[in-house]
Parts: structure tokens; C-alpha cells; sequence
């Protein structure tokens, strides 16, 4: 039986990606699977038993003993590792670093990757990361690849954890944002990296609701929402 529609949407962090997955996940009523929180619940899950970011072997036998699962919430998806809720905790800049080393891990992705393709296979998903075009769903019905300035990333970046009462300089934030792109862009497994057949929209100077509109119509365009041809 055909899946229903699968929309892939990557770029760096800070992009406003998250965001904008989340309106059009609401909009389009599709399930919404962010790809990040899971490789940040199993980098900090990791730190918490004392496995090092470069032990691939501990780590392969962490990501095959835990249950880590998504639980929609009224306004938020939530993200459990064994029954705990890791949702909060893995928000901060220490997950984003350790979460972007685990993350290079091939170990680490194989397993993710068998999750993302299981929680998608009924299709109907917005999936939101760095290589859900490229190598989770190559064959995605719509890709998107959102982007920014690093200036303008960094800054969106560091009022989300000013708002969080996070004591961080805005210089730091886009220093340690640009290692983290470097270090996701430059990986040897699924680099981070736009596929040939994504639109890509830069959101420097677009007002999130432009964006959301633009990329509604395009899903539309391609997926024939509201086409009666019957
Ligand atoms: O989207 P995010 O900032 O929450 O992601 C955290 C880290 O996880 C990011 O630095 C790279 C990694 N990641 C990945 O390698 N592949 C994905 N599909 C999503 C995230």
C-alpha cells in the first residue's frame, strides 16, 4: 500500500526550520518528527551513562538497548528515552555541541536513521534535520532546504536561550553555531548538505509568515491538495 506524503526539511541550525516545520506540520495536519531531538536525547542519554562522544561501540550498544519514542503533547511533541522525558533538557548549548559529535557516529545515524524510516512509514510526516532529503527519504514528495546567514541564524539562536534565561554572549552563540555547521557540513556518514532536487529558501530577510506561505503553496503545487480530478 502507497505511504501518504513525506516532506523533507533541512538545513543549519538556526535556519528557523524547526519553526517552520512545526506551522506547516499544523497547517497541513501531518505528524511532525524532529530528527535533531533525537540525536540530542541519545548525546545526552550518553553523557549521563559516562560514554565518551568518540566510544562508537558503547554508543552502538546504548542506541540498541534504549526505547526512545515521541508522545504528542497538546502543544508540543514530547521526546522519552526509557520512560523519561527528555524534551527540556536536551535544549541547551552543552547538548548542542555533544549532540552534533554524537551525531557524526555511524552507529549512532544507522540506528536513528532505522527509527525516522519506522516512524514515518505510514507517511503524512513533516521530517525536520540534516539529511532527511538526502539519505532518510531520498525519495521525499517535497524537499525543502531552508537557510540563513550565520549572523542572522546566530542571533535567532541566541534570543531563543536569552528568552530561556540562558546566560550566553552573541558572540559565543555564533562562533560555537559555526563550528557545529562545520562540523555537521564536513562529516564523513550523511553530511549536511542541500539534495539536487530541494527548494531552497534563504530566510535572512523573510518574514516568517512569507516563508510559511511560500512553502504551503509549493507543497500544494506538488502534492495536488485540493485538486479534485476525480
Ligand atoms: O536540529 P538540531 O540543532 O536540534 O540538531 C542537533 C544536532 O543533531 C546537529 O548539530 C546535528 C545532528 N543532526 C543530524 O546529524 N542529523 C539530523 N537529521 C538532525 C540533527
Amino acid at each position: 500500500m502507497k505511504r501518504g506524503p513525506v516532506i523533507a526539511i533541512d538545513g543549519p541550525a538556526g535556519s528557523g526550520k524547526s519553526t517552520l516545520a512545526k506551522l506547516l506540520a499544523k497547517e497541513l495536519g501531518f505528524a511532525y518528527i524532529d530528527t535533531g531531538a533525537m540525536y540530542r536525547a541519545v548525546a545526552l542519554k550518553a553523557h549521563e551513562q559516562k560514554i565518551d562522544s568518540d566510544d562508537e561501540n558503547a554508543l552502538k550498544d546504548l542506541c540498541s538497548t534504549i526505547n526512545l519514542y515521541f508522545e504528542a503533547k497538546a502543544n508540543a511533541n514530547k521526546i522519552f528515552i526509557d520512560g523519561n522525558d527528555y524534551s527540556e533538557k536536551i535544549r541547551t548549548p552543552f547538548v548542542s555541541r555533544l549532540s552534533s559529535k554524537v551525531s557524526s557516529q555511524k552507529a549512532v545515524r544507522d540506528a536513528m536513521v532505522r527509527l525516522q524510516r519506522l516512524l514515518a512509514a505510514k507517511g503524512s510526516v513533516i521530517m525536520e534535520g540534516r539529511d532527511i532529503g538526502t539519505v532518510v527519504f531520498p525519495d521525499a514528495d517535497v524537499k525543502f532546504y531552508i537557510d540563513a546567514s550565520p549572523e542572522v541564524r546566530g542571533r535567532r539562536r541566541y534570543a531563543e536561550l536569552k528568552e530561556k534565561g540562558e546566560n550566553v554572549s552573541l558572540d559565543t552563540i555564533i562562533a560555537e553555531e559555526k563550528v557545529r555547521d562545520q562540523r555537521d557540513s564536513t562529516r564523513e556518514h550523511a553530511p549536511l548538505k542541500k539534495a539536487d532536487d530541494a527548494v531552497c529558501i534563504d530566510t535572512s530577510n523573510m518574514e516568517l509568515q512569507d516563508v510559511l506561505a511560500k512553502m504551503l503553496k509549493i507543497v500544494k503545487e506538488k502534492l495536488t491538495i485540493g485538486n479534485t480530478h476525480c
